[in-house]
């Protein structure tokens, strides 16, 4: 009777360990599968593919992790699709909504294709997305920053040079705490930089140039703790810079470029705490006053452009 059900025992255990297998290779092959029918439904939305790629590459006779520009990973036992980069590939057409079943996918990188239309709000739940770069296609449709609000691991975000409108929402980067990079340059985006721009984040690098932004800079924008590059040219911006600017905060600013806008008021002294300044235009407003001297004290200084104001005196280079 003992041995009756020691054997029924490892019966039950063989059992099992059969139904466990199956069950985790079956679910292995759907998870994958659903990759494979999300990328199907991209390529369907594709209508011009001019090196092939996707027509010649995309082969169903080999899995999704050998198809060109397709990256898998193994997330919690399955494989799945971890990147996507098709960037460069003088592609034609709308960015399929199906793209939202790639749920594991954390890179995404079309730039410099022709995508056009909107951008699918289903993007929005790709929770494990870090990279997007968008940049260069003929995206449109308002600016749909919210779509990325709930990506918590988002650190780049570039949808530069595309068609998209509308204006920045005063909250939409509070939820964004892990962004670094985002590039809306080159787009008709409208309205003013709002005051609680980065609020809580480390954003390092903000470029919205080359747009029709309106009204005065918040001081805020120049006060970020993490700010490195800050690109507004080319907008109808006004206002001053702040007197106590680069106290402290922007001690780690590299990149100043504001020209090209409607600035007025003179460039204060307290510039030459930036100290880490290599590149700044402030050319093509209108500024007036006497060139701050403390100018010439920024030692790592490469490039500077300050015409086209109402400038008066020199540059004086200290060292
Ligand atoms: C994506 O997932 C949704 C919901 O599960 C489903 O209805 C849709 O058919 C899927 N798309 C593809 C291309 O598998
Ligand atoms: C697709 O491209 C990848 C990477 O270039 C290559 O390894 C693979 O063999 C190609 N597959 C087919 C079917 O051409
Ligand atoms: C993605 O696109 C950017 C340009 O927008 C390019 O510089 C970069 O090399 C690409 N990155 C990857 C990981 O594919
Ligand atoms: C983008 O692609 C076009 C052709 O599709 C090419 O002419 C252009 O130089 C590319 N831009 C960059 C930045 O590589
Ligand atoms: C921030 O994320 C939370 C949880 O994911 C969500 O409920 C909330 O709506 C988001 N806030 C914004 C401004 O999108
Ligand atoms: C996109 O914007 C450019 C420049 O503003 C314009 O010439 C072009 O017609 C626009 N294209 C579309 C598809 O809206
Ligand atoms: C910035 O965020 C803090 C707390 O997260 C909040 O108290 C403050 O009002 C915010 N400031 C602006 C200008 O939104
Ligand atoms: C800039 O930051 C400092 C220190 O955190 C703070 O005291 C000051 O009020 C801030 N100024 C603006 C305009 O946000
Ligand atoms: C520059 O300032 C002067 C004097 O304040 C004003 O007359 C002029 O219209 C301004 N120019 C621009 C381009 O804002
Ligand atoms: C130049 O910068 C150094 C280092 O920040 C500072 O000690 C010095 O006083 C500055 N000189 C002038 C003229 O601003």
């Amino acid at each position: 009777m003992d041995n009756t059900c020691i054997f029924i025992f490892n019966l039950m255990i063989v059992f099992m360990t059969l139904y466990y297998y199956r069950f985790s290779t079956a679910q292995d092959s759907v998870s994958l599968s659903t990759d494979q029918h999300a990328l199907e439904a991209i390529k369907a939305q594709i209508s011009v593919d001019p090196s092939g790629v996707l027509s010649k590459n995309w082969s169903t006779k080999t899995s999704v992790c050998n198809w060109k520009g397709v990256t898998c990973g193994s997330q919690s036992r399955t494989q799945r699709v971890i990147s996507l980069d098709l960037s460069y590939m003088g592609l034609v057409g709308t960015i399929s909504p199906h793209i939202a079943n790639l749920s594991f996918l954390s890179l995404l990188n079309l730039t410099n294709n022709s995508f056009y239309g909107p951008i699918p709000p289903e993007i929005a739940q790709l929770r494990h997305m870090e990279k997007v770069y968008m940049g260069g296609n003929y995206l449109t449709g308002r600016l749909p920053l919210w779509y990325f609000n709930n990506m918590p691991k988002l650190e780049i975000l570039y949808l530069n040079e595309n068609n998209l409108t509308g204006t920045l929402s005063p909250y939409f980067l509070n939820n964004m705490t892990s962004l670094k990079t985002l590039r809306l340059n080159d787009n008709s985006l409208q309205g003013y930089i709002p005051k609680e721009i980065g609020n809580g984040s480390c954003l390092h690098d903000f470029h919205v140039n080359d747009n029709q932004l309106t009204g005065v800079v918040p001081p805020a924008l120049f006060n970020l703790s993490c700010i490195r590059k800050i690109e507004l040219s080319g907008n109808r911006l006004s206002g001053s810079l702040p007197d106590d600017m680069c106290n402290d905060q922007l001690g780690k600013l590299r990149l100043l470029f504001i020209s090209h806008n409607a600035f007025t008021g003179p460039i204060p002294s307290s510039i030459n705490k930036c100290q880490q300044l290599r590149y700044m235009s402030m050319s093509f407003n209108n500024f007036s006053g006497i060139i701050p001297r403390e100018i010439g004290n920024l030692t790592l200084l490469k490039e500077l452009y300050l015409g086209d104001n109402d400038l008066q005196g020199m540059v004086y280079k200290l060292i």
